[in-house]
């Protein structure tokens, strides 16, 4: 892997090896000193156009357990505001002689630019861009749901026959993308549940089923997990439903939906949580929630990316 864009273009072998790197990492973390030698040497520059807490705080953490030099830029701040364009950003950065580049951008398509264009010769890792993807998000939701589902140091192992409920604003979310498409890499059955306004109009062309009626999901498609969807307000310009009680009635994973479920059905919700709106805290903060694991997994699996992508090595070979 040169690059990591879009989960399209992880093969199966590509994204099991990085779970089981990931692996490696999560026995790291559980260490006195959380540190490997693995990028000593290396620069990575961080570039946040867009407001992150989770994806900002995890890339980071998980630069530093492989001792890379990490630079932090955030558009807010920067001459980014004063007008700067991508292009001469990234050309500055580059000028700087750094070895790879972590980027989160409101623009669906930043990263492949930077990719593609010659304007920066590192290896590109998208932290999300617009409403387009996020494959570190969808990498550490696959690793939680194999470690939960099939025990810690599963590897080897893929989603086969796992079926994935995604409820919510499919429209607007790079994590519904990211996930469609490795889920299906792995084996997996992804069934999207959302109101008729928040699935996009090439929905035919995705490898899943889709349906409007949650409790009739709930019952009939009988789900592994469940993976609750934010409703993403600061990428709506129009009201896509009549209001939030209704939303949450129709579409939240409420209290009493909650408690219909069985005891082994997974919740998994990628953060910030609306609650109240989507969830219900009955939900999140309950046993089956892995909201939590999904943040702790986030810094093991985002080392095996940085690690895959920035050596080009499938196994570590100095963790044992
Ligand atoms: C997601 C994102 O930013 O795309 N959050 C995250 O990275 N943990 C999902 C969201 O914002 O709803």
């Amino acid at each position: 892997m040169r690059h990591l864009i879009s989960t399209l273009d992880v093969t199966r072998d590509q994204a099991i090896a990085l779970l089981d790197v990931a692996e490696d990492m999560a026995s790291v973390s559980q260490r006195e000193v959380k540190r490997l030698p693995a990028l000593r040497g290396k620069t990575i520059v961080n570039l946040f156009f867009e407001d992150s807490t989770r994806t900002r705080i995890s890339f980071e953490a998980a630069e530093k357990r492989l001792s890379a030099d990490v630079i932090n830029f955030a558009a807010k701040g920067s001459s980014v505001s004063k007008g700067e364009s991508l292009k001469d950003t990234v050309q500055t950065l580059a000028a700087m002689d750094i070895d790879g580049v972590v980027i989160r951008h409101g623009a669906s398509g930043a990263p492949l630019l930077l990719a593609n264009r010659g304007w920066i010769d590192v290896p590109v890792i998208n932290a999300g861009d617009g409403t387009h993807e996020h494959p570190t998000q969808a990498l550490l939701d696959a690793f939680t749901m194999r470690r939960r589902l099939h025990g810690a140091g599963s590897r080897g192992k893929g989603l086969d026959g796992v079926k994935v409920l995604i409820v919510g604003d499919i429209l607007h979310s790079r994590v519904a993308r990211s996930n469609v498409w490795l889920l299906r890499t792995l084996g997996a059955h992804v069934h999207l549940v959302a109101p008729p306004t928040l699935l996009p109009w090439s929905i035919q062309e995705w490898p899943v089923t889709v349906s409007f009626d949650l409790d009739a999901a709930l019952a009939e498609f009988a789900p592994d997990v469940v993976m609750m969807l934010r409703i993403q307000q600061e990428r709506m310009r129009d009201a896509f439903f009549p209001n939030e009680r209704e939303y949450s009635l129709l579409w939240g994973l409420t209290e009493t939906r909650f408690s219909r479920l069985s005891e082994s059905t997974l919740i998994m919700h990628p953060g910030p949580m609306n609650r109240g709106l989507e969830i219900s805290s009955a939900a999140a903060d309950s046993p089956q929630s892995t909201v939590l694991e999904q943040v702790a997994n986030g810094v093991s699996v985002r080392m095996a990316a940085l690690y895959m992508v920035l050596t080009g090595e499938r196994e570590v070979s100095d963790v044992h």
